[in-house]
């Protein structure tokens, strides 16, 4: 293959100078930083002037778009985000499905096909980034694009079981086959790609490669992605002086740090969390001035009904700890609904002693790293983690690993983590500090492009 350039498309484009977004934002300007290339995707805005933007920063060129009120509204909040989100999650309980939306949702891809494809020279790669653009790459090979084609789901991918709730799942997951190489975040979800590629669409398996019975093949792979832990503990480091640090640092006088940072999503277990540091207070009267936990939460898809309730659950429950358990110079619980730079949450996460990354089910997590790599060596803080994040199957043996279900045991291991002797977590820092660094974001990037590359070019493409 020339040398083509990088062309990654995801549904959110974080355009220079907007504020952070979700995992996978930070991710690709990462790689683009380093890389070079176009980014494509919707730019944020909502407008009836659908018209391709570009402009260049750097190494990367932004070709960006609005989306009309009522593509928005289908694509985005409907079939994105109240369809595949909650399925993705295990939540077939919030699966809202409405044909309007699918409508809305193939319509808005193809509009995604007519702008990918008009940027596109044949030696290109293309990279396409998570749930809002399943069908994407099968419109890019109907407009006769035969370039390699590469698709990354950020998110888990439930076993085929839960994937058939969809009604037109066939369609939705079968046209992911027009793509050269399918890439999930840990070998749990691969395997669940292949079990539904097999069982439901009667592809024949030979080592990591399909075919489907219509004749085309694609290959699945695990690529856990990264950050850049180097970049993120220099930030932490020249952050420590920073007056956002300073004045949270004044603020808690004898009281040690807990911090979450989490965008406003059911998937993320916030209430549970509550609960378990209601019943840490409750059992440990001792904490009281002694422990506060902030809890960084930007709003997150507010049109999502879903969202707006669970905004409300979580006010209540911080409330009623807060209205229990403060005293007139200690809140136990400090909830603020905004987002802030890396820069400053860098040093946030450098004052904790404890982080809480306690999603119900989570494609990685990127937070969980983002803390480890945030510590000073000398003195660090532990991180409590899901077994349901992906970065479980990286952390395991250097976190605290939690069932976020069990209240109690959650509890418990908050305590543990407030408790935890230094040469025991230098221990568990090292350990996975050395993982981070194995798998950084370049990492990531680099395996998923080199077997893009490798792929034999199942769909016509050149060699
Ligand atoms: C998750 C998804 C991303 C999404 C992000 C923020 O990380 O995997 O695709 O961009 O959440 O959500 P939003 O709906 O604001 O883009």
């Amino acid at each position: 293959a020339g040398g083509g350039r990088l062309l990654i498309v995801s549904n959110r484009v974080l355009l220079p100078g907007a504020t952070q977004a979700g995992g996978l934002a930070q991710a690709v300007l990462q790689l683009l930083q380093h890389r070079g290339g176009s980014w494509l995707g919707w730019s944020g805005g909502i407008s009836s002037d659908t018209a391709v933007h570009t402009r260049r920063a750097g190494a990367i060129e932004y070709r960006t778009w609005s989306l009309t009120r009522q593509e928005h509204e289908e694509y985005y909040a409907q079939y994105s985000n109240r369809t595949l989100w909650p399925l993705l999650h295990g939540r077939t309980d919030l699966m809202a499905f409405e044909r309007s939306a699918l409508h809305g949702y193939l319509q808005v891809n193809e509009r995604f096909a007519d702008n990918v494809a008009r940027a596109a020279d044949p030696d290109d790669l293309i990279w396409i980034h998570d749930y809002h653009l399943l069908p994407l790459a099968s419109l890019l090979r109907a407009r006769g694009l035969r370039n390699r084609i590469g698709f990354f789901l950020h998110t888990p991918l439930p076993a085929p079981r839960t994937l058939v709730t969809l009604p037109q799942h066939r369609t939705m997951l079968g046209l992911l086959a027009a793509c050269d190489l399918i890439g999930l975040q840990t070998a749990n979800d691969s395997r669940a790609m292949q079990n539904y590629l097999i069982g439901e669409l009667g592809a024949v398996a030979a080592g990591d490669t399909l075919r489907l019975p219509g004749g085309e093949v694609t290959r699945v792979r695990t690529f856990p992605i990264g950050i850049d832990p180097a970049a993120m503990a220099e930030m932490a480091r020249s952050a420590e002086d920073a007056p956002e640090t300073r004045q949270l640092r004044n603020s808690l006088g004898r009281s040690r740090l807990i911090i979450g940072v989490d965008r406003l999503d059911y998937s993320k277990g916030l209430p549970q969390r509550l609960r378990a540091f209601r019943h840490l207070l409750g059992n440990n009267p001792e904490l009281a001035g002694r422990a506060t936990y902030l809890q960084v939460t930007p709003e997150s898809r507010r049109e999502v009904g879903e969202y707006r309730q669970l905004s409300r659950e979580v006010q209540r429950l911080v409330g009623d700890i807060n209205g229990h358990h403060a005293a007139p110079a200690w809140t136990p619980v400090r909830y603020v609904n905004r987002g802030y730079p890396h820069q400053i949450l860098a040093g946030f996460h450098r004052l904790a002693k404890v982080c809480l990354v306690t999603p119900l089910r989570d494609g990685m997590n990127l937070v969980a790293k983002e803390f480890i790599a945030c510590q000073d060596p000398l003195d660090p803080g532990v991180l409590v983690l899901s077994e349901f994040a992906g970065a479980a199957a990286e952390l395991g043996d250097s976190a605290l690993i939690v069932n976020p279900y069990d209240i109690e045991g959650c509890s418990r291991a908050i305590a543990r983590a407030l408790d935890m002797p230094l040469e025991e977590r230098r221990q568990r820092w090292q350990r996975a500090m050395h993982v981070l660094e194995q798998g950084n974001v370049r990492h990531w990037c680099d395996q998923f492009l080199a077997a893009l590359r490798a792929a034999a070019p199942a769909h016509g493409g050149s060699e």
